[in-house]
């Protein structure tokens, strides 16, 4: 048997996650033509929707062109939708009958699970039991979102069920930063330059500080966001992924579990975070800018100490991982902080360290900072930068959304960009322990305005401590 068709079916059909991001993913790939030819997809969730409703609901977020809309109505012909429970298998039975009789008995198929994570358990069950493809030559593959669990014993239920019915390389745990471009420059840089290999070290680095910041607050999201906090929501996940490619030794390869492997060995050295190595925060109103505080949320509970920032230190160099909402920006990059230079033969204080800044978004652009001679006469040292910014260096620019890159690796089975199961296990238990002596101690995050450059500021102090230098006095001239 070879595959006749492809089944995309999406678990939570109704939801937030398919409208915003599932469906318009599947709608540009199927536009830029990059799917299988027989390619279908089936929605499926407990409320009583029709394909129109799925279409509606995910418009505002297709971007559809006008010059679009025959497409955009063949790719609606492609979807059907199916209501059914999480939980009944009778349900999943008759999915599978509507898979067969509409597409084929020989059809590979993709199984996204964007359901409420409480209903997980129950949907992988189901569909293995009565919805996978069974003959020889046929895939089945699952699509897993965040959140995987709350903590290191709670992720280990869900991944000991899921592995007892699925093999790991059916499994696609999704963190989207990984199908960013510059999260999968990272590789080529570090491994394809001869001028960075040799530098890569605890000799040359002071410190690596990755950094993810957003100009707006939790704003109606409370509710999920308050359960989870700053660090599990992308500290644990999105934050450390960037540090294990950036830390790791060379892979032997470029396959999926040799550079895994890598990222795993990085996540076993690192020794469990304690309430030490970290300084959390919560923003409150800004009267200068009418900003909310957090706990004005009306989906936030109130007196909740959850984080909305924090700063953590991992590992030896040290790495410095450091997230938070209602930031005075959106951005995410990667700071590479060299050691002074030895012997400074120019006047104390002229010189600052070099930096390789990776920045993932927005305006992708990899710059490192540099002295040089102030220009014209005399020899004073100046900062100055070299500087590949994408979007003056490459002409017509387009880069494909993270979701797209991630779905197609899916298709074609590479797993180079999602989250092996040992993987997790080990994020899980650098960051449980700081997790629980939060929650148990109750412990108050910092006070900080909604707006300001960087968290409370005791995180500034944190930072130094760990030997971090901000001159202040850089400027770079084409950011974000
Ligand atoms: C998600 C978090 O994983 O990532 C959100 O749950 C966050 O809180 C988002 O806003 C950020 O993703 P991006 O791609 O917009 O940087």
């Amino acid at each position: 048997h070879s595959a006749s068709s492809h089944v995309i079916i999406v678990f939570g059909a109704s939801g937030d996650l398919a409208k915003k991001k599932i469906y318009p993913t599947l709608w540009w790939l199927f536009r830029d033509k990059l799917l299988p030819s027989n390619t279908h997809f089936v929605g499926y969730s407990r409320s009583n929707l029709t394909v129109d409703n799925l279409r509606s609901n995910a418009m505002p977020y297709l971007n559809a062109k006008d010059s679009e809309w025959t497409q955009l109505d063949e790719f609606f012909k492609r979807n059907s939708y199916v209501q059914g429970s999480y939980d009944k298998p009778e349900d999943f039975i008759r999915l599978n009958k509507f898979i067969v009789d509409n597409f084929s008995a020989c059809s590979n198929r993709l199984f996204y699970l964007a359901t409420p994570p409480s209903q997980f358990i129950s949907v992988a069950t189901n569909l293995k039991a009565h919805c996978t493809a069974e003959s020889d030559g046929l895939w089945n593959r699952l699509i897993v979102e965040k959140p995987f669990g709350k903590d290191l014993d709670s992720s280990e239920v869900l991944a000991k069920h899921l592995s007892s019915l699925f093999s790991e390389d059916q499994i696609y745990r999704i963190d989207h930063y990984l199908g960013k471009e510059m999260v999968q420059n990272v590789v080529v840089l570090r491994f394809a330059n001869r001028v960075f290999s040799p530098l890569w070290n605890r000799d040359n680095i002071a410190n690596v500080v990755v950094t993810f910041k957003e100009n707006f607050g939790t704003e109606g999201r409370g509710g999920y966001f308050d359960e989870f906090g700053i660090i599990r929501d992308v500290m644990q996940n999105h934050l450390l992924q960037i540090l294990c490619l950036i830390a790791m030794e060379r892979p032997i390869s470029m396959e999926a579990n040799d550079i895994r492997d890598e990222k795993v060995k990085v996540l076993r050295c690192m020794r469990p975070l304690s309430l030490d190595d970290v300084v959390v925060g919560q923003y409150v109103a800004d009267p200068e800018n009418g900003k909310p505080g957090y706990l004005d949320d009306p989906t936030v509970p109130a007196g909740s100490i959850t984080p909305t920032y924090a700063v953590a230190a991992l590992y030896g160099v040290p790495f410095i991982v450091r997230a938070g909402k209602a930031l005075n920006e959106k951005k995410c990059e990667v700071r590479i902080q060299f050691k002074d230079v030895i012997a400074d033969i120019l006047p104390s204080g002229a010189v600052h360290r070099n930096e390789l800044v990776l920045r993932v978004q927005p305006n992708e652009a990899v710059y490192m900072k540099l002295m040089t001679k102030r220009p014209g006469m005399g020899f004073g040292a100046e900062e100055t930068e070299l500087d590949l910014t994408y979007n003056r260096r490459f002409t017509d620019l387009k880069l494909p959304d993270a979701y797209e890159r991630l779905l197609l690796d899916v298709l074609v089975g590479s797993q180079i960009n999602f989250v092996r199961t040992d993987e997790l296990r080990e994020a899980w238990r650098v960051f449980t322990p700081a997790l629980h002596a939060l929650e148990s101690q109750r412990v108050a995050p910092h006070p900080y305005p909604y707006g300001v450059r960087n968290g409370p500021p005791q995180s500034d102090e944190f930072m130094r401590r760990l030997g971090f230098t901000f001159s202040g006095q850089y400027f770079y001239p084409h950011g974000g």
